[in-house]
């Protein structure tokens, strides 16, 4: 008859059995198929990363020589998407138009979508991954008003997200290998993080056996929200209007106050209790791309550390467990290398996809139900219409 628990954010609901990604919060673990993040971060790369989670193993040589080969034949998309893209307004933020944009494409992909067929998931992830770089740079260029820039398939994944970026018909973009490294990790730790909102949502929309391209779409529109992938974007905004190390304290103020909705941005995780094992790589990699551009003195960074200091120390994030998370520093990475602000959340996106569907992809696989939530009624009980 109908017993049920309530509880509203899921704070201790298990929605599936997974084998892809391990979180410890309170030791602040996190594993890829049992390997610990920050070594990934350091020995492999992006796409490799991608094999293992979707595969559930590292690739050898030839392996992962013919999944990269793979990814690349999948670079472009259908010119068609274009007239797609112009349909927006050019000040549209970037996340707004990627939810279209990857939507459509279950429109143009329509071949090879049996979900039943193992070889047509498969199909269904080497498009997306391969796809989502281009699709980012477009919603770029797009804004900048520039004509988009073709992949280059001799480039690694992260040289050719930012020469599309940065590539003009005048000018090609130089790709610094430093940043380009930096990128390769941002994505690596980007790559997956077992059931979150966005996870879920994906998980949730393809129980229905929906299309999964318009499965991803529905997780960068969850990823969007500042709570969550928007934190990046969030953070940024934060340190320029901090601007300045005499500020802190007042926003240190802002964030303890419970009648105030500020937040400290970047701080904080539903899962990790502890340091987030990935903004520990974060900061590490972002003192190599500043000193690499001689701003190991950028007044961002100084907040930035700052801020991180103070909330290690203060009783109020100690006592909350409020850790910098994986956001806090990977915005001034991206910003030093010329990303702007609006861009964070859209290649949290472009990343997150091989997570998204690697989960999509375990759970089809298996047996799984329509996911359906009960609730807890709480408005009128029955009455009748008026009469007239
Ligand atoms: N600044 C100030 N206080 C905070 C913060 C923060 N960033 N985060 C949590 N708190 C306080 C909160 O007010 C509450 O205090 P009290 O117990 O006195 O009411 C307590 O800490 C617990 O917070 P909660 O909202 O119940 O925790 P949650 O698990 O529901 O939320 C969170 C987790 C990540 C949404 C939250 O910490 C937050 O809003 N952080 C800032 C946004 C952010 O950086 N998000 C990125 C998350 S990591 C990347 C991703 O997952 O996309």
């Amino acid at each position: 008859h109908g017993v049920f628990t309530y509880d509203p954010g899921f704070m201790s609901t298990g929605s599936c059995e997974s084998a892809i990604t391990y979180i410890d919060g309170d030791a602040g673990v996190l594993l890829h198929r049992g390997y610990p993040i920050a070594e990934l971060a350091q020995h492999s790369d992006y796409l490799e990363t991608c094999y293992l989670l979707l595969y559930g193993e590292l690739p050898n040589e030839a392996e992962k020589a013919e999944f990269v080969k793979t990814v690349k034949n999948h670079t472009m998309v259908q010119q068609s998407m274009q007239k797609f893209l112009e349909g927006f307004r050019n000040d549209a933020h970037p996340m707004a138009v990627m939810v279209g944009l990857v939507g459509a494409l279950s429109a143009f992909y329509q071949d090879h979508m049996d979900i039943n067929d193992p070889k047509h998931r498969e199909i269904a992830a080497f498009r997306l991954i391969s796809k989502m770089p281009t699709i980012a740079a477009m919603c770029y260029k797009y804004s900048k008003g520039q004509p988009v820039t073709y992949p280059r398939n001799d480039l690694s994944y992260a040289e050719n997200f930012l020469h599309m970026m940065f590539s003009t018909p005048c000018e090609e973009y130089k790709v610094n290998p430093v940043f380009a490294k930096a990128m390769d990790r941002i994505f690596i730790l980007h790559a997956d993080h077992e059931q979150n909102a966005s996870t879920s949502t994906v998980r949730l929309a393809g129980s229905s056996g929906a299309n999964p391209f318009a499965c991803i779409a529905a997780g960068i529109a969850t990823l969007w929200g500042p709570a969550h992938g928007g934190a990046n974007e969030a953070v940024l905004t934060m340190l320029e209007e901090i601007g300045d190390e005499s500020r802190i304290d007042e926003f240190i103020a802002k964030a303890k106050d419970k009648n105030d909705p500020f937040r400290l941005m970047g701080f904080g995780h539903r899962v990790y209790k502890n340091f987030d094992p990935r903004a520990k790589v974060m900061r590490e990699t972002c003192d190599q791309v500043l000193a690499e551009l001689g701003k190991s003195d950028d007044p961002m960074l100084k907040i930035a550390k700052r801020l991180e200091q103070i909330a290690l120390e203060d009783p109020y994030f100690v006592e909350r467990k409020l850790y910098p998370n994986v956001d806090f520093y990977s915005g001034i990475i991206m910003k030093a290398i010329g990303i702007p602000t609006s861009m964070f959340t859209v290649i949290f996106a472009m990343a997150r996809t091989i997570g998204w569907i690697s989960h999509w992809n375990e759970m089809i696989s298996g047996p799984y139900k329509i996911g359906r939530p009960r609730q807890l009624y709480v408005g009128h009980t029955e009455r009748s219409y008026p009469k007239k």
